[in-house]
């Protein structure tokens, strides 16, 4: 399943342009089913998962084009000839949920697997579905599959308050509400950058969206929208991954295509620790200081410090000056990454949702596992900086999610090979 190879103690230097984001273009891929006129996304991430969307699309009846060297990819869905997202499809790309949405505005009927069980927890759609059910929709499940249709061909607007500000929820609601009757709130919405760029999508396809950005979003509805063209946000992920390398080798690093707003919390965790960091437009410079400090953090809902950045600065953090303590309140198991920083060497202990974190001079290079996305990059992180080599294992799962890592950080001076 392939590995990266890392010899550590390499100080990263240098300037990297960092890819677009996985989490923006994946709603906005599935967001194109709502139009029969060709959509145009630019600056598209080489990703194992937006291929996975493109796939799952493409089987509903649209015509994807991907062009890798102009890094775009053109979606023209003239008619929709399936309405299935199947289980071999969901299980491997949890967000193929996100076209429930679409369909149902479009085609006024869905059926999507189940997403099952995640290495990082439960992740439930109930919210999704009570939305869904809230605008008019009649849901049932059986034999593994969720099927929701619009007994009036259509769904009607309504205020809708979630439970808990689900990224994906909001996603869902958002884009099966811009073809709705009338006008539909979101209460308590994911305020995610994402979200911001879906909405500009949207509206740029003839949507009516305010308040992307805020816990109240608006959508009027409308009765049809057009093709357009959009380019995907930056990856604010991979931008704290690649901070947080710099930061921990000892080594001084531009970032370029970033949005360092986006990356507020991360900024303010590494400057806490005692690294500099100097935002410069649509740059971030950062440079590792010196052994970092003990942290304190709790992952929170955007603008608060991302669950995605978690399992990366508890890499980071094993090797800081005192105790950190890390509270992960958004899934309920991500800490797959523990035990494989335990073979490195590192201190830690795990009580419930919290990881209390001893810090030392240095891991050392061992053969570890990734078990999720972010967890691999973790262990990349951790590998970049221990003494030693460190292989890891099963980076499968870390190509859904960075595009070439490798190259990324060969070209900063990192010795990391593919095997
Ligand atoms: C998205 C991101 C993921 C990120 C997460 C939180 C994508 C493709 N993925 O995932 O990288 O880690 O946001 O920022 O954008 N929940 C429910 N019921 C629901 C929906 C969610 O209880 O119907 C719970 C989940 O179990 C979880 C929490 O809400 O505990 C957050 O989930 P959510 O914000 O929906 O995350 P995703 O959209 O799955």
């Amino acid at each position: 399943m392939g590995a990266f190879v890392i010899r550590g103690g390499k100080p990263l230097f240098g300037t990297v342009a960092v890819s677009s984001s996985k989490n923006a273009i994946l709603p906005i891929i599935s967001a194109c089913l709502l139009s029969g006129e060709e959509c145009l996304i630019k600056q598209i991430p080489g990703l194992d998962d937006v291929s996975g969307m493109c796939e799952l699309i493409s089987n509903l009846g649209a015509d994807v084009k991907v062009n890798g060297r102009a890094r775009q990819i053109s979606v023209r869905t003239p008619h929709l000839t399936g309405h299935t997202a199947d289980y071999e499809v969901v299980s491997r790309l949890r967000a193929s949920f996100l076209v429930m949405g679409p369909l149902l505005a479009r085609a006024g009927k869905a059926k999507v697997a189940l997403p099952g069980g995640c290495p990082i927890g439960s992740r439930p759609v109930d919210l999704h579905l009570k939305g869904f059910e809230a605008m008019g929709a009649q849901i049932q499940s059986g034999h593994g599959y969720i099927e929701a249709f619009c007994p009036d061909g259509k769904l009607k607007g309504t205020t809708i308050y979630l439970d808990f500000p689900s990224v994906g929820a909001t996603e869902n609601l958002m884009t099966a509400a811009v073809l709705a009757e009338g006008r539909t709130v979101i209460e308590n919405a994911a305020s995610e950058p994402e979200i911001v760029d879906l909405a500009a999508f949207l509206n740029k396809m003839g949507a009516k969206v305010s308040g992307a950005g805020t816990d109240t979003i608006v959508i009027d509805g409308v009765d049809k929208v057009h093709g357009t063209e959009h380019t995907i946000m930056p990856d604010r992920i991979e931008a704290g991954t690649l901070m947080t390398a710099a930061a921990l080798t000892g080594g001084d690093i531009t970032l370029t295509n970033v949005v360092p707003e986006h990356l507020k919390p991360v900024t303010a965790k590494l400057r806490e620790s005692g690294m500099e960091v100097i935002e410069q437009g649509s740059e971030l410079r950062v440079r590792g200081m010196a052994r970092p400090v003990a942290l304190d953090i709790k992952t929170h809902p955007f603008p608060g410090f991302p669950t995605d950045m978690q399992a990366q600065m508890a890499a980071y953090l094993c090797f800081a000056e005192g105790t950190s303590v890390i509270v992960e309140t958004i899934f309920e198991n991500r800490f797959m990454h523990v035990n494989e920083l335990k073979r490195m060497g590192a201190q830690i202990r795990l009580d419930g949702r919290t990881a209390i974190i001893e810090g030392i001079d240095c891991l050392q290079g061992a053969q570890v596992r990734a078990t999720d996305l972010r967890a691999g990059a973790a262990l990349v992180i951790a590998g970049l900086a221990a003494r030693g080599t460190t292989e890891v294992l099963d980076i499968h799962h870390i190509d859904r999610g960075y595009e070439f890592i490798e190259n990324k950080l060969q070209r900063l001076g990192a010795d990391i090979q593919r095997q």
